[in-house]
């Protein structure tokens, strides 16, 4: 394999927290072992129309300086495209050509799921490239940059919901972004002592949520001296119904990846607590003993949602995932140098740099069902009935797998 002396970096798919790190963690890393990293901007769009392009910037010592690690988003830019799918019969030779225009001689390309899947494409191709796994979703196979920042968000979120949700007695629903997987929703909501958190993985049963609040947000304001509570619910948007029917609005159409974009999760739960609320004589009489009941004005409680969307991926990096980026940078350069193309790094752990084939890296990972029993044992609802936590006992030497 000829020598790498410059290296592209591409950020693809949703942006989030750690990737200016990762980009940071490319470019200082490529210096040290004597070569150099650009940027092509904008995601495989901008990797589609390189050969178009008059310059790229450099990612000197200088440049890379102007670029806050801390910062979420990516300083390269994002799109979704799918290479496979441009209709264009020479887009691989177009590629090719723009790469070689200026000097590229691999890729460092951080993405998630479908980012993945272009890179194993890309590398079949014969472009010497690897994969730095990025999704705030979390649904990779190993940890994905991003997901540290979007959970702490989520947490943030939900923990600051509580205090206008005491102040007015109400229900709270926070939808999550997340996709087809609740890791996010999960860990956001257990770190938020959410009351309820609702994920894809299990299919909502709507009665077991109502007599969830009903248990828990009832008692606290009945029991409360200033007659004040609230019940949390994080849901994830692509939550399900008990027949497996995906609770989104149609309406809101497809991303350019040819997604369905979800939305509406919130809302519907709030219709279906409100239904409940509304035929429940429970409702009222709670109305009355806490002493909101007011006739045609406070009837039963109420309940809202909240939708931080893209919120929950922007400002901020975790300092978990400054780390992990760092790192996962430096070891994506160390892998096209030792001709690893069509990889995925997992980690860097001391002297070893973990990779998996970005095939393998891209099989989509869902929130393990026996662990969500453990916080279920612990009181949280997870719209269905609590199942019993069945564990082993492990002895564990030497490292442990870290992965959320
Ligand atoms: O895949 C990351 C993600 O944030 C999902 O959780 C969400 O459904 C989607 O991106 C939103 O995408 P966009 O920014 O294109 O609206």
């Amino acid at each position: 394999m000829a020598s790498i002396k410059r290296i592209g970096i591409i950020t693809s798919g949703g942006d989030c927290g750690g990737l200016n790190a990762v980009i940071k963690g490319v470019a200082a890393e490529a210096a040290a072992q004597g070569a150099e990293a650009v940027v092509i901007p904008n995601g495989y769009a901008g990797l589609y129309n390189l050969v178009d392009f008059e310059e790229v910037v450099v990612l000197d010592a200088k440049r890379a300086g102007r670029i806050d690690a801390s910062r979420a988003g990516s300083e390269a830019g994002h799109s979704r495209v799918k290479i496979k799918k441009i209709e264009d019969p020479a887009k691989y030779d177009r590629i090719k050509n723009g790469l070689k225009k200026f000097g590229i001689d691999a890729l460092a390309i951080s993405g998630g799921d479908d980012t993945g899947s272009v890179v194993v494409d890309l590398a079949a191709q014969g472009i010497p490239c690897v994969h730095i796994p990025k999704t705030m979703d979390l649904d990779l196979q190993p940890y994905s940059v991003g997901g540290d920042s979007a959970i702490n968000k989520i947490a943030e979120c939900a923990r600051d919901l509580k205090t206008t949700g005491m102040s007015h007695n109400r229900v709270l629903v926070l939808e999550v972004f997340g996709r087809y997987v609740g890791h996010t929703a999960f860990r956001g909501g257990v770190a938020a002592e959410a009351d309820c958190i609702l994920i894809p993985e299990i299919p909502v049963d709507f009665d077991i949520v109502y007599e969830h609040v009903k248990k828990t947000f009832f008692a606290r304001v009945l029991e409360s001296d200033v007659r004040a509570g609230t019940y949390s619910i994080v849901v994830a948007e692509g939550i399900r119904n008990a027949n497996g029917e995906m609770l989104y609005d149609e309406s809101a159409g497809v991303d350019a990846f040819g997604h369905k974009k979800l939305a509406g999760a919130g809302k519907y739960i709030r219709q279906q607590l409100e239904k409940r609320l509304k035929a429940d004589p429970a409702s009222k009489d709670f109305m009355q003993k806490s002493g909101m009941f007011v006739p045609g004005v406070y009837v039963i409680p109420e309940v809202r949602e909240v939708a931080p969307g893209h919120l929950v991926r922007s400002g901020s990096s975790s300092a978990y995932d400054v780390n992990f980026g760092f790192k996962a940078g430096a070891a994506a350069v160390l892998l096209l140098l030792a001709g690893k193309t069509g990889n995925t790094v997992v980690g860097v752990d001391g002297k070893k740099v973990h990779y998996i084939p970005t095939s393998e890296a891209i099989k989509r990972r869902e929130v393990d069902l026996a662990e969500v029993a453990l916080f279920e044992s612990l009181g949280a609802c997870f719209g269905r009935s609590p199942q019993k936590y069945e564990f082993e006992l492990l002895e564990t030497r030497g490292t442990i797998e870290r992965r959320l």
